[in-house]
């Protein structure tokens, strides 16, 4: 009876404790705390060996997370659709974090297709996103790429799913070892949002002070559908500008293409690419053959986006007003 009543009130306690944390959480505020005999150790995590792009091997707990503030997702380099699109959006969010990549944020991307991708394989696919420092590609056997995905909660289990691996799980797993906290993000969010997670709410409590003011502001929640289709798939890779990113800057291409051809290109450029269409094909290649992903956006989507693109001015000409 007394063990029911202490083991009642130990329940009660880690509960609160528990309440506390997510009303910290819900505030946005920093929510560092290390959480004494947290679960989620060295115990939990699969200390597997990973190979890097450059060759190295690391073990996945005590050379990657032990420790650390950090993103992971999975990809493999053969994906033509969420891949691409995940790459980009870690890419734009490698470019807010600046100098703190490396130093105090890591970003893992891992190869779920063992077979196929290698070092060398990974190491080209970094090339090619032009990714900067801080940021590893690793690759592994499949049994312990699986069980990390297991443990991260990144493993999708009703089984046939897991048999394509178009089908894996897109989203991005933002974490802080040291502090138990661990945040699923999708790569759609927008850019200062995620960098905002990595550089504050996950920072060590001594750190989030001189994070905070470097921060990045949030954009206004109202969009035009245009702009928020725009905003949330594109930009990772496109500016409306002369300048180009993963792939060309768009300036002018309302004027320069045809029309149905455009909306063709934006809604199944996979198809466009396998048809051997020859603006697509040149495209392609000039791209270093990173595929634009089919988004499977709806026709009100891509008649939005087009819109949008046709009415907003160049940046460098925004600039200039
Ligand atoms: C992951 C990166 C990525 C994303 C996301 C992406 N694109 Fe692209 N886009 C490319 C690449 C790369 C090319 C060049 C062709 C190729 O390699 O497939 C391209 C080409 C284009 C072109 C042709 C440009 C020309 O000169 O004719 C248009 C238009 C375009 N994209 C629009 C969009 C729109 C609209 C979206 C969002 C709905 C989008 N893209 C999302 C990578 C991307």
């Amino acid at each position: 009876m007394i063990a029911t009543i202490v083991s009642a009130s130990r329940k009660a306690k880690a509960l609160l404790i528990l309440l506390a944390g997510l009303a910290a959480n819900l505030e946005g505020g920093p929510a560092w705390a290390a959480q004494p005999g947290s679960p989620w150790g060295a115990n939990y995590f699969p200390n597997v060996e990973l190979t890097t792009q450059e060759g190295n091997k690391v073990r996945f707990y005590d050379d990657l997370i032990k420790g650390k503030v950090f993103a992971i997702n999975f990809i493999y380099t053969r994906c033509t659709d969420s891949c691409p699109m995940e790459t980009a959006a870690l890419r734009k969010l490698q470019q807010a974090l600046g100098d703190r990549m490396g130093r105090d944020v890591f970003f893992y991307t891992i190869s779920i297709d063992a077979e196929r991708d290698k070092p060398a394989t990974l190491k080209e696919y970094a090339a090619k996103f032009k990714v900067g420092p801080g940021w590893t590609f690793l690759a592994g056997t499949k049994e312990d790429v699986s069980l990390i995905r297991q443990r991260l909660g990144m493993y999708r289990d009703d089984g046939k799913a897991e048999q394509k691996l178009s089908e894996h799980n897109i989203n991005i797993l933002m974490g802080s070892e040291a502090g138990g906290q661990w945040i699923k993000r999708s790569p759609f969010e927008e850019t200062a949002a995620l960098a905002r997670i990595l550089s504050n709410r996950l920072a060590p409590a001594g750190k989030v002070a001189a994070y905070a003011a470097a921060s990045m502001a949030l954009r206004p929640m109202a969009l035009s559908d245009g702009e928020d289709v725009f905003r949330s798939k594109c930009e990772a890779c496109h500016s409306l500008g002369h300048e180009h990113g993963i792939g060309p800057g768009l300036a002018g291409v309302m004027r320069n293409r045809d029309r149905t051809w455009l909306k063709r290109w934006i809604q199944e450029p996979d198809k466009l690419i396998r048809a051997k269409d020859p603006i697509a094909t040149a495209l392609y290649k000039q791209y270093k053959e990173i595929p634009m992903p089919n988004m499977r956006l709806s026709d009100n989507e891509v008649a939005a986006v087009m819109a949008y693109m046709e009415n907003t001015a160049p940046p460098e000409i925004q600039a200039a007003r």
